[in-house]
């Protein structure tokens, strides 16, 4: 398949563009597109045939559920089966924008999306380009991250060209992601809401709107023996090619102890990475050191971390050693990216 790449002003996206490729998604093609989050691997929701060309073109498990995209908060109401009467309020404070809601689902949105679930997830994304594509096509848009299923979510154009070139019909190239992590799911579809994945919207801004609002306990840590809520958090994720290790500790201990990991691990020919951050860079003394960003800036760190776990595959790095972050704000999302880049290993 040939590719075509759109580039297009994020800020203020031509039209006829954006019509060109609603118009490839209305006809049952894929179309990569951006967001605030990370870029999306879109096609039109309501069309069994077309959705499947997403999981052929990732390599996705079918028992991975996708978001439905959507540009206005009304067209939610025939995807649901019902309306928690929480949503209008959540809406109102993060639509647009990188929270996504889990609900019942109504009978017109295939299995396929699903996952065979009988919940949606919804979102409404805070990007224009997104959200005229969605309007132009006018039906709710499936999209998971556009990347390899696996690999880390793409934050740029070059990043999905690597990916999906050859795989997909259309990549919009609208230049590099907001966010850097994906959106927060909350499921809405059980008593308690529940934070699924942690990403640009925190639990503290959800806990201002719903006092109740709780973690699932899967987000930091391994829970034998119980079922995630959400499928996509049983997967390897975001994984580079290196074997990653977080390194936990005091600032110094860290270094000292990453420092004495990359000798050893080169001694024995590995090829050795270090995440780092601008405050502390200069104190790596071995192997290929990429610098996340200002630590006391988790936004910062957020937006940068796919980019540079890509950068180390690039380099050819056989195992990388990361900082780790405070899981206060973004931070819990950061962690819990970066925990499963590491497949847990935390020393
Ligand atoms: O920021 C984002 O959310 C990006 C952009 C493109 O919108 N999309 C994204 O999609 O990250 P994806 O498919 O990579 O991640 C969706 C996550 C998966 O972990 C999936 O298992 C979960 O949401 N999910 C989807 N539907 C669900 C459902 N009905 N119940 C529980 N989890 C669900
Ligand atoms: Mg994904």
């Amino acid at each position: 398949m040939k590719t075509e790449i759109l580039k297009i002003d994020s800020l203020k996206p031509e039209t006829d563009k954006v019509k060109y490729a609603a118009n490839v998604l209305k006809n049952g093609g894929t179309v990569v597109f951006p967001t605030e989050t990370v870029y999306g691997l879109g096609a039109n929701g309501l069309d069994e045939m077309a959705v499947k060309k997403i999981f052929q073109a990732k390599g996705r498990p079918s028992d991975n559920p996708l978001i439905l995209h959507i540009s206005r908060m009304e067209d939610i109401n025939k995807l649901v089966r019902e309306i928690p009467p929480i949503l209008n309020t959540i809406a109102d404070c993060f639509w647009p924008g990188p929270l996504t809601l889990i609900m019942k689902k109504s009978d017109i949105i295939p299995k396929v999306v699903t996952g065979g679930l009988d919940t949606v997830a919804i979102r409404v994304p805070r990007h224009n380009t997104a959200l005229q594509l969605i309007h132009f096509a006018g039906v709710p848009i499936a999209a998971p991250s556009a990347n390899l299923s696996g690999r880390p979510s793409p934050t740029s154009a070059e990043h999905v060209i690597s990916d999906l070139s050859g795989r997909v019909d259309i990549i919009i190239d609208g230049g590099c992601s907001q966010f850097g992590v994906e959106s927060t799911v909350l499921d809405l579809s059980k008593d308690i809401p529940t934070i699924v994945r942690p990403g640009g919207i925190t639990i503290e801004d959800l806990e201002k709107v719903i006092p109740t609002v709780k973690l699932d306990e899967h987000l930091l840590k391994k829970v034998e023996g119980i079922t995630p809520i959400s499928p996509g958090m049983k997967y390897t994720h975001y994984s580079p090619n290196a074997e990653v290790f977080i390194v936990e500790g005091d600032a110094n201990t860290v270094i000292d102890k990453i420092n004495k990991l990359c000798l050893e691990n080169k001694k024995i020919g590995k090829k050795v990475g270090v995440m780092a951050t601008n405050q502390t860079i200069d104190r790596y003394l071995y192997g290929q050191v990429l610098t996340l960003g200002d630590r006391t800036n988790l936004d910062e760190i957020a937006s940068n971390l796919f980019n540079v776990l890509r950068e180390f595959d690039k380099m050819g790095v056989d195992i990388v050693f990361s900082e780790s972050f405070e899981t206060e704000g973004i931070g819990l999302a950061v962690m819990n990216r970066l925990i499963k880049a590491a497949g847990y290993k935390v020393i």
